[in-house]
């Protein structure tokens, strides 16, 4: 390897004057009558090292003039000695040796400057707002928690399966799709005739997936234990902070398995990736702990350990009838749960996670197995504070003949079906799974409050810029 060790690898070094060279940006520059100091980051993690030029290297006026043009934003080599730091809360810093100006970064025009930006402001500035602390330190937990995500899967015997992006099925049912065409648009509008779906790239119509959910079904009924990671898409008009309209969903799914274990393994899930976070993220959660969320780190050590609380769907809507809160929509048994409902039941009734099962087959997805009492089907959703619902999941629907009359039932094409069908035509096993959004996850993780800032390109509503 020809790669230098980073700021974070020489963070860890015992420094004993040994010479290193860094390469980065400058987040600040600040000179006394003495030194003039360099702060250099270059991403592998939240600190910065300080770089000092001691005076008597200022006598070099070829130094002296790269010196003048080095600013905020600059990109910089930076040879020197790694020598312990005399300044408090930090142990090392490098005494210079040599400064090599890379990329100018001009301070009448570099938009992030030294002053804190509002995360409003970051959002205009998607292609630079990686380089402040807070979206690197979003950008180090995504990437961890990533690879956490394999790491638990992996090691309890899942096989990582891809699923399509381009599919011709809705697997929610909830009709949010975005519609894949290679038909020309402006000449339809022209021609004013019907659309022959015939003449489209796939013969027919065709959408980006909502969910890998019914092709990882057909891994699991082989494979037994899968999981599926990517992205996923919805055309639903909301313009919330928990809501994307391009985002990644994880999707478990196991063979031979009931509601009890799909809410084990959810449960363990969570607890793991929390853990995995507190330890191998501890620099950048305790920064989202003092300058974002007060108490977050708190509250995941709890969640770590404690179990899950649990209650019904109908319990749940008997906790909000009986509420002393005025709810904007009033909860009654058969609605859907509002984000405000999934709050109150988290934050004011169990004061930490909840898992809510059995809700009312006409709110929930075709494929949930029904339950007995013909009213309510096996589905689970887990629920969390700051913003509720971040796992949706059930046990399916093994049942060839009761899930054929659902289908029916709903209006739905048994014929784009069919190979779904087949599942329980065939070697049909009871199955259950959950979607956890990857997005929600680092929301619940890094305790920042807008979906958009834990994404690095978010999509939304009348937003796809980058
Ligand atoms: O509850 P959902 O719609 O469930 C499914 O898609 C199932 N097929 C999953 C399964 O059983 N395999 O979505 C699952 C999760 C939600 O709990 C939420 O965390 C996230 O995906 N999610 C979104 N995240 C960001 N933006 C959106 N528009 C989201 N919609 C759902
Ligand atoms: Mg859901």
């Amino acid at each position: 390897m020809t790669l230098l060790p980073t700021i974070k690898q020489l963070l860890a070094m015992e420094p004993i004057g040994q010479e290193v060279t860094i390469r980065g940006w400058v987040r600040t520059k600040r000179e006394t009558k003495q030194s003039t100091f360099i702060e250099v980051n270059d991403g592998s993690c939240l600190s910065n090292i300080q770089c000092v030029v001691e005076s008597a290297l200022l006598e070099n006026e070829a130094l002296k003039s790269m010196l003048a043009r080095i600013a905020t934003g600059a990109s910089v080599e930076i040879a020197g000695k790694l020598v312990p730091s005399p300044a408090k809360g930090q142990k090392a810093e490098v005494s210079v040796i040599r400064v090599k100006l890379i990329g100018e970064a001009p301070a009448d025009r570099y938009p992030l400057q030294k002053k804190a930006h509002s995360l409003e402001f970051l959002r205009e500035l998607a292609h630079l707002r990686v380089r402040t602390n807070t979206f690197g330190a979003v950008a180090r937990v995504r990437n961890r928690m990533a690879f956490a995500i394999h790491q638990f899967f992996q090691e309890h015997g899942f096989y990582y399966v891809h699923t399509p992006i381009i599919t011709a099925s809705d697997a929610e049912g909830a009709g949010a799709m975005f519609q894949v065409t290679t038909l020309d648009l402006d000449a339809l509008a022209k021609s004013g005739g019907p659309v022959d779906y015939d003449k489209d790239f796939f013969g027919k119509r065709a959408y980006l997936t909502v969910s890998g959910q019914l092709n990882v079904e057909t891994y699991c009924q082989a494979l037994s234990r899968v999981y599926t990671f990517g992205p996923t898409f919805r055309a639903e008009n909301s313009n919330t902070t928990r809501h994307l309209a391009e985002f990644w969903m994880i999707e478990p799914e196991m063979a031979f398995a009931e509601l009890s274990d799909n809410i084990a393994l959810a449960t363990e899930f969570i607890q793991y990736l929390v853990a995995v976070a507190l330890k191998d993220c501890a620099e950048d959660i305790a920064f989202f702990d003092e300058r974002i969320q007060p108490g977050l780190r708190e509250s995941l050590e709890k969640v770590a350990q404690m179990p899950f609380a649990h209650m019904t769907y109908t319990d749940a809507i008997r906790e909000l009838e009986s509420a002393n809160t005025q709810f904007e929509f009033k909860p009654y048994w058969g609605c859907d749960l509002q984000s405000e409902h999934e709050k109150y039941l988290t934050e004011k009734v169990v004061g930490g996670p909840v898992v809510v099962t059995d809700y009312p087959k006409e709110i929930k997805a075709f494929y949930m197995k029904q339950n007995e009492d013909g009213k309510t089907v096996a589905a689970m959703d887990v629920l969390v504070p700051r913003f509720g619902e971040i796992i949706g999941g059930s046990e399916r629907e093994w049942r060839l003949d009761v899930l054929e009359k659902r289908i029916e039932k709903l209006g739905l094409s048994k014929e784009v079906y069919n190979w779904y069908l087949d599942l329980r035509r065939f070697g049909s096993t009871p199955h259950s799974g959950f979607g956890l959004g990857f997005e929600r996850l680092l929301l619940y993780v890094t305790g920042m409050t807008n979906i958009r800032d834990v994404i690095p390109f978010p999509r939304a509503p009348r937003q796809a810029e980058f």
